[in-house]
């Protein structure tokens, strides 16, 4: 008996020796140590033997059963550690290869056009006001100088949510709420950006745009510092040679009031398509506030001047990436975004 269990030990450690996968590894485990195993067999015959060697052999069997499970274990942890080198083997990963790309979010052409717009004017020491989107017939045209019966009402036709509440037609009514709270003190310098409604929508016109509005007030302010201001606009927005002039117009809110052009951005003043072959192109609308307007927001008109002026974030950000339809700017369409 003891010579069979040697038997036994021996043979199973030459098969382990061999053996190159789990599966060997298993059949052998169960071969020799399962319930039916080999050793297990013995183990059974046991009854067989003499009180005197059953002890010694019983020890002998049990030391081989562990010996061979220790054996078995190492042979599973070398066989699963060749298996997992041939594996890592096979699986090279080659670094040279382009990764997988992802592209990063990036703001709204009309956020960032309006960013830059407010980067520039706080940079001129004026601040960011901000009033609602709807609007009282009051602050709208009212206090604008624009009463219930004027003409100036047609070109800002809009949307009415109630008999004196309106979308606004553009961010001037801050002008006013913003005097309102400021009265009597200067110097006053603000600009105002927002959305604002009308009744348009065609290939340069939405029926919901932006605006950025602007006011100053003081003791000594003249039409001299609103072409300072808005030439440094006008170089810092589209470029140093940028030229300006002003066109006497007509606004409610402000006497005299002005269009103001810049040199064509395409052209640089020559002419040609975008400026119509004039070599200029309209951007915004100013003036000096009308007397009205602070009285009625409770400026001294004696004592304090102040210019204003009012323009289209839209039409600045389609002039700067040369845009030729607005709409291109709500569609969220992802082609074109990524273009600007
Ligand atoms: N509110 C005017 C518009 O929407 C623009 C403007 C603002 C003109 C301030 C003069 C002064 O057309």
């Amino acid at each position: 008996m003891e010579e069979k269990l040697r038997a036994i030990a021996q043979e199973a450690k030459q098969l382990l020796d061999r053996a190159t996968n789990m599966d060997q590894l298993n059949e052998i485990r169960v071969k020799f140590l399962g319930k039916k195993g080999e050793l297990t067999k013995v183990l059974r015959g046991m009854g067989a033997l003499s009180a005197d060697e059953r002890p010694r052999i019983g020890q002998l069997a049990n030391s081989v059963q562990a010996d061979l499970e220790d054996y078995l274990n190492h042979s599973m942890s070398e066989v699963k550690n060749k298996e997992l080198e041939a594996q890592l083997a096979g699986e090279k990963i080659d670094v040279t290869l382009p990764g997988t790309p992802f592209s990063l979010g990036k703001n709204h052409p009309l956020t960032r056009v309006q960013q830059e717009i407010e980067d520039i004017f706080l940079g001129l020491g004026f601040s960011i006001m901000e009033g609602p989107e709807i609007e009282t017939d009051f602050y709208n045209f009212e206090a604008l100088n624009i009463p219930k019966d004027h003409p100036a009402r047609d070109m800002q036709d809009t949307f009415f949510t109630g008999p004196e509440e309106l979308l606004r037609t553009h961010t001037s009514p801050i002008q006013i709420r913003t005097m309102e709270k400021t009265a009597p003190q200067v110097p006053l310098k603000i600009i105002a950006p927002g959305r604002v409604y009308r009744r348009d929508d065609d290939a340069t016109h939405s029926p919901m745009f932006h605006q950025v509005e602007g006011l100053a007030v003081d003791t000594r302010i003249t039409f001299a510092d609103l072409k300072g201001v808005l030439q440094i606009f006008a170089e810092e927005m589209f470029g140093i040679k940028t030229r300006t002039r002003f066109r006497p117009s007509y606004f409610p809110f402000t006497e005299p009031s002005a269009e103001m052009d810049i040199s064509c951005v395409m052209c640089g003043g020559k002419g040609c398509r975008v400026c119509s072959r004039t070599g200029w192109l309209e951007i915004l609308g100013c003036g000096m506030v009308n007397p009205r307007v602070l009285e009625v927001s409770g400026y001294d008109a004696e004592k304090f001047t102040g210019f204003a002026f009012g323009m289209g974030v839209e039409r600045i950000a389609m002039l700067k990436y040369g845009i030729d339809d607005m709409r291109l700017l709500f569609d969220n369409d992802l082609r074109f975004l990524a273009q600007i």
